[in-house]
């Protein structure tokens, strides 16, 4: 295993605790990933989503053990860190919070540079890491991230430091009408993952969706299909569909074929919106990310998609597409690298800002 001993420097330590995954990673400063431990708080599952309260908890339980683990997977002790990362935000700031605050205070005590890093800007750069513990491969000056998640679906122009919103949801991220719409069906907490496995079985010829337009504009919209999933539900049901997952149950045709429609639809619009983007100015390089980043059709669309029209595709590693440390750690030693640095003792957790 590489230690600090044989990596090169700085090794920065991130964490991330925006919503309901505690972790802690640590690279080095080629951006090799040396530990990067995720802890998921099934503390939520009794409710079907995240409770802000029981994750600001959970965070605080769960910090020392993923922390202790992260440090040990990298053969690093505090005192061998050389920068210390943390989000800022978005996010549930009691959560945030959590996070924030340890990393303020190691940054502090241990007298290193810190970065309060923001969650979109962590997971722009994610696509860059290596799964197999490379070096990061350096992002390009110019390109576009299109970060999809449970709470946004929002494509971003890069261009050196600065990121430039093009579009973004205009009500329910793309992760979160996957996680309603599985919800309603009864499906078990982290209703996405879910659903794509269900789509996989399904036909989405035999219950289509439209993709909505937002006219000239390239934002997303995401509750017009979520409600037509819900109805088309209503109606399977009303003509006498009875299927309960919690009960291992296996699912009717109709409701896989439903699912199968919802998921061509909701992967159809994004492809919609990088498609209008690419004809008013040629992508050089896409670089998507996120949880919803994990979806297997939309993963094997943008692979036809960019091969198609010659755009570079560079996808998330699944290891690194929901929440992680790497990618704030990541952040992090890009911003180092442009001589950027945050004051610790002024850095304060925001629910929502912009990036
Ligand atoms: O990035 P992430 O871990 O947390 C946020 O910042 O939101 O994303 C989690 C979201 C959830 O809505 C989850 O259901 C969704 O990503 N997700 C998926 C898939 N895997 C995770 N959505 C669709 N298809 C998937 N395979
Ligand atoms: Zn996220």
């Amino acid at each position: 295993m590489a230690g600090p001993m044989s990596s090169p420097p700085p090794l920065v330590l991130g964490i991330e605790t925006s919503c309901d995954d505690t972790a802690c990673a640590v690279l080095d400063g080629e951006g090799r990933v040396l530990a990067s431990v995720v802890s998921s708080q099934l503390a939520h599952r009794a409710y079907g989503g995240v409770v802000p309260e029981i994750a600001s908890r959970e965070h605080l339980r769960n910090w020392t053990p993923v922390a202790r683990e992260a440090l040990a997977g990298a053969g690093a002790g505090f005192g061998d860190l050389d920068l210390i990362a943390a989000t800022r935000g978005p996010g549930l700031v009691g959560a945030l919070l959590v996070g924030l605050s340890i990393g303020k205070s190691l940054a502090y005590g241990l007298r290193r540079p810190f970065h309060a890093v923001h969650h979109l800007e962590g997971h722009l750069v994610s696509p860059f890491l290596d799964p197999d513990g490379g070096p990061a491969a350096p992002p390009p000056e110019r390109f576009v991230g299109l970060v999809v998640s449970g709470g946004h679906s929002t494509i971003f122009a890069v261009h050196g430091s600065e990121v430039a919103t093009v579009a973004e949801t205009r009500d329910d991220a793309m992760g979160e009408a996957f996680d309603k719409v599985g919800k309603r069906l009864g499906l078990p907490f982290p209703q996405g993952p879910r659903v794509d496995e269900l789509a996989e079985r399904g036909d989405p010829a035999a219950s289509p969706f439209p993709v909505p337009d937002c006219g000239a504009s390239l934002d997303f919209s995401y509750s017009g299909l979520k409600s037509q999933a819900l109805q088309a539900i209503e109606r399977l049901e009303r003509a006498g569909m009875r299927w309960a997952p919690e009960q291992g149950e296996e699912p009717p045709q109709p409701a896989l074929d439903l699912l199968a429609g919802f998921r061509a639809a909701a992967v159809g619009q994004a492809l919609d919106r990088l498609e209008r983007l690419h004809a008013r100015e040629p992508i050089p390089l896409l670089a998507v990310s996120g949880g919803a980043a994990a979806n297997r059709l939309l993963r094997r669309e943008l692979v036809r998609w960019a091969a198609e029209r010659s755009v570079e595709l560079r996808l998330v590693p699944l290891v690194y597409s929901g929440d992680n440390a790497a990618m704030i750690a990541h952040a992090a030693l890009l911003r180092h690298r442009r001589g950027l640095a945050d004051d610790p003792l002024a850095a304060e957790a925001e629910s929502r800002i912009a990036i």
